[in-house]
């Protein structure tokens, strides 16, 4: 099993590149299959989630091919199967080729998604929306089938801001007959981003962005050519990053105004944030100051950032607050921080964190995609030598995020086994 051995104390200066948002290409791809015509994409983020979405989606007959490592082209007018068990069990987004099938072919089949274990993740309102265009949906075996006659267009009222159940309905409702209204709608940049994509294949949409989308049903979506917006959550793992170890760092090919949640609670820490067209420094120089933190949904400070404030926090002046109120079992990695001196109390979904002058190097597990991510950074400022175990959660989100810590100037390495461990600490010794 491979993991990340590290040795801490380097702070990161330099430039990094932010690749595709992970979040939007799961949709963008499952919404390729809505068309019998070609359609090419591209800043497609080559990660194993990414990969296992286009796996499952080759699987249903459509043809898939990576035309370069970040560039993909799929036609899915061969498609004949509409259940999709294998591939997809270890991706929680094999619920969008829910949507995408069901819009399309009318009918669709996912064994019933995982995901990350941070929370009970219902899918009630995905279903509630399926239901209201005039689907049948069942779940049976583990698997959740979504079949109807025809679909027809609703006035749907989420129950809660779901990202999810937002684009999922998106989806259905673009090949539904007449008009869909969803209020409470998602905000989120890859909300907005698909619609962009669907609405780019001949989809009738409006109001992404805002809490009330529209959506005007149209018979046939066409072949479209499309590039996925920067990665929001990977941008942030980084600026976080640098404030955690006192560094420097430029990320480029970023939307700043999608970091302004991140940036605001930067400059709250005591970092400085110099913004331009496309990119964002952060420069930390001195020891970070507490602050309070309370996940929401966009424009509100990212659930998917919690874990990596909340490690920079451990290190903060003063008592800090992180209160969790997206998913209820998202501080599972505060275990593993304490073994390495955090000072952090879970009560309920809430973190009080008394700062601490440093963290020392540990062997900790990855408990999730978010959270590993943050041990590494933990690591990246610890006192001596660290093993990050289970990084295949890491991998699901992150492209090349050891090379990219490399060339900030971080000691970290993937290796397969105690053996490698023991020369990594020999030559970094
Ligand atoms: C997406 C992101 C995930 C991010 C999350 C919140 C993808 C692939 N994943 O997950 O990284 O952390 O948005 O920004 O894009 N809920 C219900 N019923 C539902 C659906 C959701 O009660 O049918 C609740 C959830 O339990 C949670 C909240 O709504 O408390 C938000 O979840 P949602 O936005 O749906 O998250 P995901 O789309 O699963």
């Amino acid at each position: 099993m491979e993991k990340y051995v590290i040795k801490g104390g380097n702070p990161l200066v330099g430039e990094v590149e932010i690749g595709g948002a992970k979040n939007a290409a799961l949709a963008i791809l499952a919404a390729a299959t809505m068309t019998d015509e070609t359609v090419y994409i591209d800043n497609m983020p080559d990660e194993s989630d990414t990969n296992a979405m286009l796996q499952a989606i080759a699987s249903t007959g459509a043809f898939v091919e990576r035309t370069g490592r970040h560039s993909v082209k799929i036609n899915a007018s061969q498609i004949h199967n509409y259940t999709i068990e294998d591939y997809i069990k270890k991706i929680r987004a094999s619920y969008y080729l829910l949507g995408a099938l069901l819009g399309k072919y009318k009918q669709a089949g996912v064994v019933l998604p995982s995901g990350c274990n941070i929370g009970l993740r219902p899918i009630d309102q995905h279903i509630k929306g399926f239901t209201a265009l005039g689907a049948k949906v069942n779940i049976e075996h583990g698997i959740i089938d979504a079949r109807a006659q025809a679909l027809v267009g609703s006035h749907i009222y989420l129950d809660v801001v779901s990202v999810g159940a937002t684009i999922n309905i998106m989806m259905a409702a673009s090949m539904a007959e007449g008009k869909t209204i969803i209020e409470n709608a998602a905000k989120e940049p890859h909300v907005v981003d698909f619609a962009n994509f669907l609405n780019s294949m001949g989809a009738n949409i409006k109001g992404a962005g805002t809490d009330v989308i529209r959506i005007k049903g149209v018979e046939r979506l066409h072949g479209t050519e499309y590039t996925i917006i920067p990665d929001q959550i990977e941008a942030g793992t980084f600026m976080l990053a640098a404030a955690a170890t006192k560094g420097d760092i430029t990320i480029k090919n970023v939307i700043p105004k999608h970091l302004e949640s991140i940036s605001a609670k930067l400059i709250e820490m005591g970092c400085q944030i110099h913004e331009s067209d496309d990119a964002v420094r952060v420069v930390a120089t001195r020891r970070l100051q507490n602050t309070h933190v309370k996940t929401l949904p966009y424009p509100g400070y990212p659930t998917d950032m919690q874990p990596q404030i909340t490690v920079a926090l451990g290190l903060a002046s003063g008592i800090s607050i992180v209160t969790e109120s997206i998913f209820e079992n998202r501080f599972k990695y505060v275990d593993e921080l304490t073994r390495m001196g955090a000072s952090i109390k879970v009560e309920g979904s809430t973190a009080i964190i008394e700062g601490v002058d440093k963290y020392t190097g540990a062997v900790v597990s990855a408990p999730d995609l978010r959270a590993g991510a943050a041990l590494v950074i933990a690591a990246l400022t610890a006192e001596g030598y660290s093993t990050i175990e289970d990084i295949k959660y890491i991998e699901r989100g992150y492209e090349d995020f050891d090379q990219k810590l490399r060339d900030l100037g971080a000691i970290i390495e993937k290796v397969d086994d105690d053996k490698e461990i023991q020369k990594f600490k020999l030559k970094n010794a």
